[in-house]
């Protein structure tokens, strides 16, 4: 077998076989096959797609290049979620607890962020002496012991996905539903949960832009799913607009833990109920919306907020100890009017040159900055009313936060004798 043929393959549109994705794929985990034919063979799949059997050999091929964890020792039904990563995405943080306090194992495995989405690993990093690099020893003891956990995802599960994703990370090969799928799903599937819910974002802010694509996306992880006798569900839900009103580490901490204490009702509370919800009915098999009720009352009677504490703690966190820059800048409205939309990705963008975010695995990120949104989409402002609040280290901002407000001027209404 030979990698120029089999890329030759499926430049040509043709089906490869298990023998060839395996020749190419494990080949370049072994350093056989070089970065550049890989990329060549990856550049030909996002643009010639890939049969539904050619998904589910590589999603094996994917998932037998690690370990695969064995949950047998953790008693209940575990339940894993996973989002596609968007701005302002601390929804693992909420929902894990809340699904927990439940009596629903959530065995959570998370990722560093990269580009323009923070990892919910980084966000956890922000509470001092919390530790996120667990054993497999540890990771099972903790879920018996208090029903959850997060943890990094260690090195031995899936090594194929990283090396494959730090390549298509730098080579324009990220967008393709078939490797997304592949990615997401043998990730899940090695991290040994019994069902799985996907939160696919989709918007501007989100790898996904558009609801045709999110749909070809959740129906093909479903149908690998299926070839693992796994039930999955997905959600996809909206990322135009930032999720809550903060971006950034330490803020967002800070919000998971005022949602969970009951002060916090906007579409980050829709979204984490939605899911939660969806996880509950799956791990007990009830309805959606008795589901519903008991989410809402784990979060009423602050339940899943001692179960946040719990877990913290668990894993050597101070929350008390965690700080958010002292430094603010207050960015005022120049318009009068009504905010109609609020850019996720300029947020994000400025987000991250605050300090707040990589573009390299290297990076490393200040936990205490970030943007708090004082205004929503909805709200009226006068000229001089603050937009939002900058926290900073040091600025070395390019972008014009202003920009990702759109505010419509509003016609005055004339006073009538
Ligand atoms: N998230 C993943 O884990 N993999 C992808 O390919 C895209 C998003």
């Amino acid at each position: 077998m030979n990698i120029i043929d089999i890329i030759d393959k499926k430049r040509n549109k043709e089906e490869l076989t298990k023998e060839e994705y395996e020749f190419a794929f494990s080949g370049f985990l072994k350093k056989e096959v070089k970065d550049y034919q890989m990329s060549s063979l990856l550049m030909a799949i996002c643009i010639n797609g890939m049969s539904d059997q050619e998904v589910f050999d590589l999603t094996d091929i994917f998932i037998k290049s690690g370990e695969v964890l064995d949950l047998s020792g953790v008693e209940g039904v575990k339940v894993d979620k996973h989002s596609t990563g968007g701005v302002g995405d601390k929804t693992t943080l909420i929902i894990a607890p809340i699904v927990a306090s439940l009596g629903i194992k959530v065995p959570k495995m998370s990722g560093r962020g990269l580009g323009l989405t923070g990892g919910t690993i980084d966000k956890l990093e922000s509470i001092p002496g919390f530790k996120v690099a667990l054993t497999k020893e540890e990771l099972i003891k903790e879920l018996n012991e208090i029903g959850m956990v997060i943890c990094s995802q260690t090195d031995s599960l899936v090594p194929l996905d990283k090396a494959v994703y730090a390549l298509r990370d730098v080579t324009g090969t990220v967008n393709s539903i078939p490797l997304i799928a592949v990615s997401i799903m043998s990730k899940k599937i090695a991290s040994g949960a019994d069902k799985i819910l996907i939160d696919i974002k989709c918007g501007d802010g989100a790898l996904i832009k558009d609801e045709r694509s999110a749909k070809e996306l959740k129906d093909l992880m479903i149908r690998i799913g299926n070839v693992y006798e796994k039930e999955v569900r997905c959600l996809v839900s909206d990322m135009n607009v930032p999720l809550g009103v903060c971006v950034g580490n330490a803020l967002e901490v800070a919000e998971a833990v005022e949602l969970l204490d009951g002060k916090v009702r906007n579409n980050l509370y829709d979204l984490c109920v939605d899911i939660a919800s969806n996880m509950v009915s799956m791990g007990k098999n009830i309805s959606i919306i008795d589901a519903r009720d008991e989410v809402i009352e784990a979060i009423n009677n602050k339940k899943a907020l001692e179960k946040f504490y719990q877990f913290v703690t668990y894993q050597g966190g101070r929350i008390d100890d965690m700080t958010i820059s002292e430094n603010k800048m207050e960015i005022k409205s120049t318009k009068k009017g009504l905010i109609t939309d609020i850019n996720a990705l300029i947020v994000s963008k400025v987000s991250n040159s605050l300090g707040s975010g990589r573009s390299t695995i290297e990076d490393v990120i200040d936990h205490g900055v970030g943007v708090f949104l004082n205004k929503q989409i909805g709200d009226t402002v006068n000229v001089g009313d603050t937009l939002c609040t900058l926290y900073y280290n040091q600025v070395d901002n390019n972008f014009n936060i202003t920009e990702a407000f759109t505010i419509e001027e509003q016609e005055e209404k004339k006073e009538t004798n």
